[in-house]
C-alpha cells in the first residue's frame, strides 16, 4: 500500500533531486512530530523516506494504525496489543457520529462500509481489500473485521451482552480455527502463513444483522501435503491431530503411537495453531457431525504411497 502511495514520485531529474532532497531533510528535522501525522496524504514530500520514516515514529510509539486517503496502512504489532481490538473499543467506534475524527483503526473502515450498506448507497454492496506481503497480518485483520460484524450486526441483546458473540455470529467467526487448520501452515516468514486465498462473503438482512456467511477458497497450495520447503511444516491439521488425538481415536485413523513414522520436516515445532481441540469445537458449532469429522480426519492421515 505505501508503494502504491509512492510509486508515482519521478526522483529521476538531478536538479529536482536536490530541492527534493532539501524539502525531504526540512521536513525530517522535525523529528518528534514525525509521529502525529496520521494520514499519509499530509506527509510533504511524499517519498519513500518521508513516509516510512513517519510510519516508524508512530509505530515506535505503538500507533500501528495509519490513513493514507481511504486506505488504512496497519504495521503488525508482532505482539497482542492490550484493548485495542475489546469490546468497548468496537462499540466506541460503532456509536460515535463521526467515526473518523477517532484515532486511525481497522474498526473505522469496517464501520464507514457498514454504514454505507445501512444508508443503502449505491453501491450497496460494500467490499474491504485486505493485502499485504506474507505476515503483514491480513489474516489477523479479517479475524478482527469479521469479529467487529459479529457484533455490531448482532442483534441488540448480544451487543449488550459482554459475551460478544453466540448463534450465527458465533459460527461464522468459527469458520476461521477451522480454515485455518487446513489451510495454513508454518513457514519460514510467517507461523500461521495461510497456503490459499479467501473471499469473504458476510450477507446481512433489511436491518442490517447477520443472517449468514459464505466464504470461497482459491489457491490452495496442495502441493503442500507431500512437499515442504526445508524448515517449514505441512498443513497444522497433521500436527494438530498428531498431538491432539486420543489413544482411542489414534487407533481409528491407524496413526499409533509406537508406529513408526517418517516426519516431515520442523516436526517438533510447536506453534500455538496446534490446538486440535479448538478445530473440533469448531466443527461441531458449524454442524459437522461426529460422523463427517471422523471421515475427514481419516483422509487427514491417510497415506501416501
Ligand atoms: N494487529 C495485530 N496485533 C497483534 N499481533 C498481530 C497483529 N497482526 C498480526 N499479528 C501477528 O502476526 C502474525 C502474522 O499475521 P497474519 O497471519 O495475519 O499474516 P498474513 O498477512 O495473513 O500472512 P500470510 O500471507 O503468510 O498468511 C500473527 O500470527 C500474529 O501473531
Ligand atoms: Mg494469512
Amino acid at each position: 500500500q505505501v508503494e502504491g502511495l509512492i510509486q508515482n514520485v519521478d526522483f529521476s531529474h538531478p536538479s529536482l533531486n536536490d530541492s527534493l532532497e532539501g524539502e525531504i531533510q526540512a521536513f525530517l528535522i522535525n523529528e518528534d512530530q514525525l509521529h502525529t501525522y496520521d494520514d499519509l496524504t499530509k506527509v510533504n514530500p511524499v517519498t519513500p523516506t518521508t513516509v516510512l520514516k513517519c510510519l516508524q515514529a508512530r509505530y515506535s510509539v505503538k500507533v500501528f494504525y495509519t490513513h493514507a486517503g481511504c486506505t488504512l496502512v496497519a504495521l503488525n504489532p508482532f505482539q497482542p496489543v492490550p484493548d485495542l481490538y475489546s469490546l468497548d473499543v468496537m462499540k466506541e467506534y460503532h456509536y460515535a457520529s463521526q467515526p473518523q475524527e477517532f484515532k486511525p483503526h481497522i474498526f473505522i473502515v469496517a464501520e464507514e462500509a457498514y454504514r454505507n450498506v445501512q444508508g443503502q448507497l449505491e453501491p450497496v454492496n460494500q467490499s474491504l481489500v485486505v493485502s499485504g506481503e506474507s505476515g503483514a497480518g491480513k489474516t489477523w485483520t479479517s479475524r478482527c473485521l469479521m469479529k467487529y460484524y459479529a457484533t455490531v450486526a448482532a442483534s441488540s441483546s448480544v451487543m449488550k451482552s459482554q459475551d460478544t458473540v453466540e448463534r450465527i455470529e458465533r459460527r461464522v467467526l468459527d469458520s476461521n480455527p477451522i480454515m485455518e487448520a487446513f489451510g495454513n501452515a508454518c513457514t519460514l516468514r510467517n507461523n500461521n502463513s495461510s497456503r490459499f486465498g479467501k473471499y469473504i462473503q458476510l450477507q446481512l438482512d433489511r436491518c442490517q444483522l447477520l443472517v449468514g456467511a459464505s466464504v470461497q477458497t482459491y489457491l490452495l497450495e496442495k502441493t503442500r501435503v507431500t512437499c515442504q520447503p526445508a524448515n517449514e511444516r505441512n498443513f497444522h491439521i497433521f500436527y494438530q491431530m498428531m498431538k491432539g488425538a486420543t489413544d482411542q481415536q489414534r487407533k481409528e485413523w491407524m496413526m499409533s503411537q509406537d508406529q513408526c513414522f517418517a516426519w516431515l520436516p520442523n516436526s517438533e515445532k510447536t506453534v500455538e495453531e496446534d490446538c486440535f481441540d479448538e478445530t473440533v469445537e469448531a466443527m461441531v458449532h458449524l454442524g459437522i457431525h461426529a460422523e463427517r469429522q471422523q471421515q475427514i480426519f481419516r483422509v487427514s492421515v491417510m497415506p501416501v504411497f
